[in-house]
């Protein structure tokens, strides 16, 4: 497997995946223009109703080939045109989630004549029945009042309670705000921690995920950080340029925050298989 993969490529997605082999991809990520009219140097926001969806059509269409038979799909939109792109997707797979991204978005004014939007809206569609899915690499440790809540003996030894529960499809994880650390210079950078836990669930270790809209290139980032491989394009030669400095940067090394939550995380999975606190 050499040639395109642990590259993204600055040109349109159209052309790039063409030459990506059919059938060798464990992961489809993607986060595609939604055609709310954002300037992403490249007009692909600003097209008319018809022409957004004939193109959105046209890039699944060459897109989804290149998964493998057990692989998935992930893929951003808005609430304006998902209905119509969730019927493309279900005339070609079989739906999973529409998982809800609650951007967390503090309150202040808005709309006067509507409710004001606060989400995104992500679909979950798979191949076949026997798709790839980790739910232990994604499961959420239970706090400690939860744990305590349920001490009584009737729990005690209970997996779930132990290795935590599976993430609910209402993800609520803030937008990256112009201060945030983790922001690059991207209208639409998505956060890092929504892209690893689709990654995580969704691609073995070692696999691959594509990314055709690759943006500030977070799925490349997420990818090469949990030990899979990513491939994609990107038709702005600006963010190609984000995308390319993001790579060249070192890890950053996890906050002390991120590093006793690996080991909560990590200790619940060891106690959950019966081993000692000094071995975790
Ligand atoms: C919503 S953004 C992706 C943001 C990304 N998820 C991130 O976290 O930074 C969509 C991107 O698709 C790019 N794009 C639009 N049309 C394209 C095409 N035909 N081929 C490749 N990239 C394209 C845009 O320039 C834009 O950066």
């Amino acid at each position: 497997m050499t040639g395109w993969v642990d590259q993204v490529f600055c040109e349109d997605a159209l052309a790039g995946l063409a030459r990506i082999p059919d059938g060798s991809v464990d992961l489809l990520l993607t986060d595609p223009p939604y055609n709310l009219g954002k300037d992403y140097g490249n007009g692909s926001d600003q097209q008319s109703v018809a022409a957004y969806l004939a193109w959105t059509e046209g890039w699944i269409d060459a897109a989804l080939p290149k998964l493998k038979a057990n692989g998935s799909l992930y893929i951003f939109l808005t609430w304006r045109f998902a209905p119509e792109i969730f019927v493309m997707l279900k005339k070609r797979m079989t739906m999973m989630n529409e998982i809800i991204w609650d951007r967390r978005v503090p309150s202040m004014g808005g709309s006067v004549r509507s409710f004001s939007s606060v989400h995104d809206t992500i679909g979950f569609f798979v191949n076949r029945k026997d798709y790839y899915f980790d739910l232990d690499a994604v499961r959420i440790p239970y706090d400690a009042a939860t744990k305590k809540a349920r001490s009584r003996s009737i729990f005690i030894g209970a997996k779930w309670l132990e290795v935590g529960y599976n993430p609910k499809d209402l993800w609520s994880v803030s937008r990256l705000h112009r201060e945030h650390p983790e922001r690059a210079d991207h209208p639409t950078q998505k956060p890092l921690e929504i892209i690893e836990r689709m990654i995580k669930a969704s691609c073995p270790p070692g696999g691959v995920v594509l990314d055709p809209f690759m943006g500030s290139g977070t799925t490349a980032i997420a990818a090469r950080a949990l030990g899979r491989r990513f491939t994609g394009f990107e038709l702005n030669p600006e963010y190609c340029a984000i995308i390319a400095a993001r790579l060249a940067a070192p890890k950053p090394s996890p906050t002390i925050k991120q590093r006793k939550s690996i080991a909560r995380a990590a200790k619940a999975v060891m106690r959950a298989v019966g081993a000692t606190e000094e071995q975790a």
